[in-house]
Order: structure tokens, then C-alpha cells, then sequence
């Protein structure tokens, strides 16, 4: 039997490759770490009938159109603001992304984030690197506390709810706030539903995991960080668009929140000159939440098999669009 026609946008790992080589005849931007031209990403699906794309790779009008035969887009992510879903629907194309598998290793980097921003570990390593470490004096270096603070997490989705359960061993109060309430995250975090506004003003770290969409786009700008205390580590490891960045700028070099741990940008890859850099209560790292040999194999296996299951008729383990 023909193989159907696959298009993906980058070489992903061994694993995912082989499955896909199995079902399929694959077509590919064949690099690791360069992305797909957008040229070479509408010829490349011309003839496909899936396309396996990342985050960075823009599934719009104009590229449905370019793959009349597309049955599939398979994101390798569990964030899918890339994608243009309505507009797959239409067309009758199935979407489907890769959660479950980055739930944990996303809530160690938020974990992470908040424990350098609060304890200024990046700070601390550049001024050793810089000379400037003189004789140890009480007040050198303090940060603030996580043990015994209180946690409110923006978007007690997977994520969120990991982050909320790490906090059991930092002996922390608990407060999300989600579009409504959820008796389920309560029992299983013991977290308290607050308003927005509320948490923000009662909490000691705020972490954002909400997805990124028309209703959470900028939803943190300079009006947010006024809310929140002047020693609050704010922390974003969901999507850039949803802070204001300009705004977080401002308040960082005003000292409200007193850090941040942004593993999000606006627009990615940010430069050594972007503002937040800067800034020295601000960790910045490259959008890595994910960033685990174990977790990403398993997200490129896991688009793999959705990819797979709907080009041979059989149930997908993550659809987004049915
Ligand atoms: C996602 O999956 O959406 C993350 O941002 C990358 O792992």
C-alpha cells in the first residue's frame, strides 16, 4: 500500500523518525536546529497529507491553502497558538498537540526560575565572575524567602497544578486563579480559588501557565505588577505575548515585582541587548520549560503517533479539533 506523504519541519529525534519512517514516506526540512523557511515549509507540504511542525512554524490560511491534501498538523508542543485552528476546521484538517508529556519538567523550570529570581543565583555568579565578591557582610546578597511564602498560579491547568504540588515541601499557602473555579484542583493541590487581582496582591511568587490566547494576550502590564507586593518574584514560563514586556521592563527597574524568572518572550530568540538582560533582578533563559532529552523525545513521539493514527484511520492519542 502507498505510504502517505509526510512534511516535517525540522529532524526530530531517532525514536519519533523511525515510527514516522514506518507508516509513512517522509519529507523534511532536513535540519536540527535551523528552522523551515516559510518558502520551504508551503512547498514542502504541496504533496503532504501531514505536516509535523513546531511552535515556531506559523499554520495559517496561506499554508492550508499551499497543502490541499493536509489531513493533519501534528504540533510538537502542547501550546498551540501557532496554529490557526478555526481555520483548520474549516479546511478539515485535524490538529493535535503533545500534552501530558512536559507537564513536570515545565513545572522544575518554573521551580527553578523562582528559586534563582528569589535567591538571585545568576546575580550572585556574575558578580563572582565580575571580581566583585568581597569579604562576606550580613546583608550581601539577600533575596527573599520561598519557604513558608505564599504561591498563586495563573492557570491551574497540567502545569499549573505540578507547580502548585511542588510547593507541599516549601511548606507554602496556595492560592490559583483559572476562568472559574475548580473543585478538583482544590482537592488534589489544596490551593485556594482567588480573583485575579486578589491573588496578585496576596502573593508572595506568582507563576503564569496559562495558554496564550485572544483573552490572555497582554493580560500583565504595568496595571498587574502595581498589584503585586514590591518583594514578589513574578514568573512566566507559558508564552511571551501574555506579559507586556515593555511593561515588566518599567516595573522590574522599579522594583515591583522585586524579580522575575521569564522563560517566555514576545518575540523569540531575544538578543544579548534585550532590556530584560539588563536587569539584573531578572533570570531570563531561552524558552526551555521543556527542554529534557527524556520529555522532548517523548513530545516527538508523541506527535509522531498522532500523526500516524489519523493518516491510517486510527484513534490519536491528543486531538485538538475533532
Ligand atoms: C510547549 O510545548 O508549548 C512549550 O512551550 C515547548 O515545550
Amino acid at each position: 500500500m502507498k505510504k502517505p506523504v509526510v512534511f516535517l519541519t525540522r529532524r526530530l529525534p531517532t525514536a519519533a523518525m523511525e515510527m514516522l519512517a514506518a507508516a509513512c514516506t517522509i519529507t523534511l526540512w532536513d535540519d536540527e536546529v535551523r528552522p523551515c523557511p516559510r518558502e520551504a515549509l508551503l512547498n514542502g507540504v504541496a504533496e503532504a497529507e501531514g505536516l509535523l511542525s513546531l511552535l515556531t512554524d506559523r499554520v495559517d490560511e496561506e499554508l492550508l491553502a499551499a497543502g490541499p491534501h493536509l489531513r493533519i498538523v501534528a504540533n510538537m508542543a502542547v501550546g498551540y497558538d501557532n496554529i490557526d485552528l478555526a481555520a483548520c476546521r474549516r479546511r478539515g484538517v485535524t490538529v493535535s498537540n503533545t500534552p501530558g508529556v512536559l507537564t513536570e519538567t515545565t513545572a522544575d523550570l518554573a521551580w527553578a526560575l523562582m528559586l534563582a529570581a528569589a535567591r538571585r543565583i545568576v546575580e550572585g555568579q556574575k558578580l563572582i565572575e565580575a571580581g566583585g565578591w568581597g569579604p562576606w557582610y550580613p546583608m550581601q546578597m539577600v533575596g527573599v524567602d520561598i519557604y513558608g511564602s505564599r504561591l498563586g498560579v495563573v492557570g491551574a491547568g497540567r502545569i499549573g497544578q505540578a507547580v502548585l504540588r511542588r510547593a507541599q515541601g516549601f511548606g507554602m499557602a496556595l492560592s490559583y486563579h483559572n476562568r472559574t473555579p475548580n473543585s478538583v484542583v482544590e482537592a488534589t493541590t489544596g490551593a485556594t480559588y482567588l480573583a485575579l487581582d486578589e491573588l496578585l496582591s496576596s502573593s508572595d511568587v506568582v507563576v503564569v501557565t496559562v495558554p496564550l490566547s485572544d483573552e490572555t494576550r497582554g493580560m500583565f502590564g504595568a496595571r498587574e505588577f502595581a498589584l503585586m507586593k514590591p518583594t514578589a518574584i513574578f514568573v512566566n514560563v507559558a508564552r511571551g505575548p501574555i506579559v507586556r514586556e515593555a511593561e515588566l521592563v518599567a516595573a522590574l527597574q522599579a522594583g515591583r515585582p522585586q524579580a522575575a524568572g521569564i522563560d517566555v518572550f514576545e518575540r523569540e530568540p531575544i538578543g544579548p541587548d534585550h532590556p530584560l538582560l539588563r536587569l539584573p533582578n531578572c533570570v531570563a533563559v531561552p524558552h526551555i520549560g521543556s527542554a529534557t532529552v527524556g520529555t522532548r523525545t517523548r513530545m516527538a513521539t508523541l506527535a509522531a503517533e498522532n500523526l500516524v493514527a489519523v493518516l491510517t484511520g486510527k484513534a490519536a492519542p491528543s486531538l485538538l479539533n475533532l
